[in-house]
Order: C-alpha cells, then sequence, then structure tokens
C-alpha cells in the first residue's frame, strides 16, 4: 500500500488477467455500457465508488461473527484481525476515490444526475448485496468475485499509464498526496494505484481457500 511519503515508481509487471465469473463479466460490461469501453477518470472514480463496498460488506459480516464468537476470545480476536485488514483495503481505496474526484473536479467536470451521482449509488448498492450474499454462504465466492474485480481494476490502471504517455511528464500534485503517498508524475501515481489493486487481488486469491469463521 502507498500510503508513505515519496514513494517509489512501480514498475508495471502486470501478468494475464484472470479468468472472469460471469457475475464480474456482467459487471464490467454494463460499465463499458454506461462509461466507454476505453478508460477515462471519469469511469475510474465509478470503479472506486463500487471497490470500496466487498470490503464494507465483509467487515459487516465480521462484526455480526464477532458478536456470536465472543465466549471463545482467541476466535473473536481472529476474526478482528480480518477487519482490520479488510479496513485497511477499504481505506486504501477511499483515497484512491478521492484523488480521482479531485482530478476529475480539477477538468472541470460537471456531475450529470444520472450517470455521475445514481447509477454509480445503484451498481454499488446492487454489488455490495451481492458481496454480502456470497460471503454469507460462501466467503471463497465473494473473494473470487473480488479478485475478478481488482485483477480488471490493476490491469486498467496500469494501461491507462501505458495508452497515455503525457502522463509521464505530467507532474502530480493532490491535497491528498501526504495521505496516499507522494508521486513525481501522474503515470506514477495511477502504477501506483495499479499496484495496491494488484496487492487486492492477492490478498482476495489467499482468501479463497480459507474457511469461513467457525468452520475451522
Ligand atoms: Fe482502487
Ligand atoms: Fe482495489
Amino acid at each position: 500500500m502507498s500510503i508513505t511519503n515519496s514513494s517509489p515508481a512501480v514498475s508495471s509487471g502486470v501478468g494475464p488477467r484472470r479468468r472472469y465469473s460471469l457475475a464480474a463479466r456482467a459487471l464490467f460490461t454494463a460499465m463499458d455500457l454506461l462509461y466507454g469501453k476505453g478508460g477515462s477518470v471519469r469511469k475510474y472514480r465509478v470503479l472506486e465508488i463500487v471497490a470500496r463496498v466487498p470490503y464494507q460488506a465483509w467487515e459487516n459480516v465480521a462484526y455480526v461473527a464477532i458478536t456470536h464468537t465472543s465466549d471463545t476470545p482467541t476466535f473473536a480476536r481472529e476474526i478482528h484481525e480480518r477487519v482490520v485488514t479488510v479496513r485497511d483495503q477499504q481505506d486504501n481505496e477511499q483515497w484512491h476515490l478521492l484523488i480521482l474526484e479531485e482530478m476529475l473536479h480539477s477538468t472541470g467536470h460537471q456531475r450529470t444526475l444520472i450517470r455521475d451521482r445514481l447509477l454509480p449509488q445503484l451498481i454499488a448498492f446492487t454489488y455490495y448485496q451481492v458481496s454480502w450474499l456470497l460471503y454469507v454462504l460462501h466467503p471463497g465466492w465473494s473473494h473470487r468475485l473480488n479478485a475478478d474485480f481488482e485483477d480488471h481494476a490493476e490491469h486498467e490502471y496500469f494501461s491507462w499509464a501505458e495508452d497515455n504517455p503525457e502522463l509521464e511528464t505530467t507532474p502530480w500534485e493532490s491535497v491528498f498526496a501526504d495521505d496516499y503517498g507522494h508521486h513525481a508524475t501522474v503515470a506514477d501515481l495511477f502504477r501506483s494505484i495499479g499496484a495496491d489493486e494488484r496487492r487486492h487481488k492477492l490478498e482476495s486469491e489467499a482468501q479463497m481457500a480459507v474457511p469461513r469463521f467457525g468452520d475451522r
């Protein structure tokens, strides 16, 4: 995660895409139809609104699990440690969102009611319900969906930096730089965000094989 200052530039090293599930493909297709097939800061802002919600859903389920396991403090503590991890990832997504919001605002983009306000909320609400339900039924399913989402985001951000060479010489300044990490150029910033998404993906892939609370 890039929360320290003066983070070094991140090299690409993007591997092949995961084999996306039907649910993930449906989401990516809907995003392409609504916000265009190519990348854009406007589209990535929506991606980041949606990116936080699985972590919120998992945190919610974990807190309920802590309530029901508090008579076994060691186990409850183990669940709490999961909460701390997902909260950290959620906060990381939040910095991504705030940085992209700031970037979009600086271009003078005027938000539209449907595509910039209502639809992102609707997509995030639906995605939250799906992530929550999958997590309750079988956490590995929810982690798999998130791994697909994060893999897609990782590829999007690295491609965006590569496809827009002018970003290599565009300095990045932000009121969130002290919180997220300082990067010399906008290209470095996007590669850093892409590396964060890769880390989220790897964490979800690792969690796919872990049994749910109470099954171990
Ligand atoms: Fe993100
Ligand atoms: Fe992510």
